[in-house]
């Protein structure tokens, strides 16, 4: 029965395999107006604990991910966060009951990394079952200036990474805020566990999760 359920839920997402032969679910174009506006959204962000089991709809996870860290600049490719030195380092992983995906900005779609679902590896303080949960991890190999194996020389970078998703962060905080979603900001995670499904390369610094669903 739980098998039946999650693959409905799967097939409910348009699955694709792209030019490269990757899996793919396509994204919505994201939605222009809605929400609650800006003040409000600040008087009503908060982080959530308990949440609706019932999966996000594919246009709210399309606008979540496009406000995370979309491009809001068709011309030259820059996005709704900010990056030190335009670096755009910040990826965002969605792990889902069905596995775990990248978000590509350009292509505006989700490409299967691996059908692990992960959300077990971040919910160990504080069991939460939302049904998305976004990792946010920055590529310290994006800035001109990376030097591999160098952490001494990396170590600005290193904190640059932490500002530019903690700036994701909080698009995501002020999205979900907008439109009667739920999230919570985490740091903690079983990151060597994930590291390793992800297969993530030494550049790669683990900052954030978010859980996102229905607020109970
Ligand atoms: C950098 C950062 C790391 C956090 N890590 C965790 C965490 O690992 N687990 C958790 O339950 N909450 C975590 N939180 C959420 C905070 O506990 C929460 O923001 C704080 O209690 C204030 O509550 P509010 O967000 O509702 O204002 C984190 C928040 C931030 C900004």
């Amino acid at each position: 029965m739980k098998r039946t359920i999650l693959f409905l839920t799967f097939a409910a997402f348009v699955l694709g395999v792209s030019a490269q032969n990757q899996i793919v679910i396509k994204l919505n174009e994201h939605c222009r107006y809605r929400g609650y506006n800006t003040m409000e959204a600040f008087q009503k962000r908060r982080s959530v604990n308990t949440y609706e089991t019932r999966d996000l709809s594919l246009q709210d996870l399309s606008d979540l991910l496009w406000a995370a860290n979309g491009i809001n600049r068709s011309e030259n490719g820059k996005k709704t966060a900010p990056s030190a030195m335009n670096s755009q380092d910040v990826d965002i992983y969605v792990s889902r009951a069905d596995g775990t995906y990248l978000y590509n900005a350009i292509t505006n779609d989700l490409v299967l990394v691996t059908t692990e679902d992960l959300r077990p590896l971040m919910d160990g303080n504080r069991p939460l079952g939302t049904p998305v949960i976004l990792v946010l991890i920055s590529d310290m190999s994006r800035y001109k200036n990376y030097s591999p194996g160098n952490a001494e020389q990396n170590k600005h970078l290193y904190e640059m990474g932490a500002i530019d998703a903690g700036i994701v962060s909080q698009n995501i905080s002020l999205f979900c805020a907008a439109n009667d979603l739920g999230t919570r900001p985490r740091a903690s995670m079983n990151q060597d566990a994930l590291r390793k499904a992800l297969n993530l390369k030494e550049s790669q610094v683990m900052w954030l999760n978010h859980p996102v669903g229905y607020p109970k």
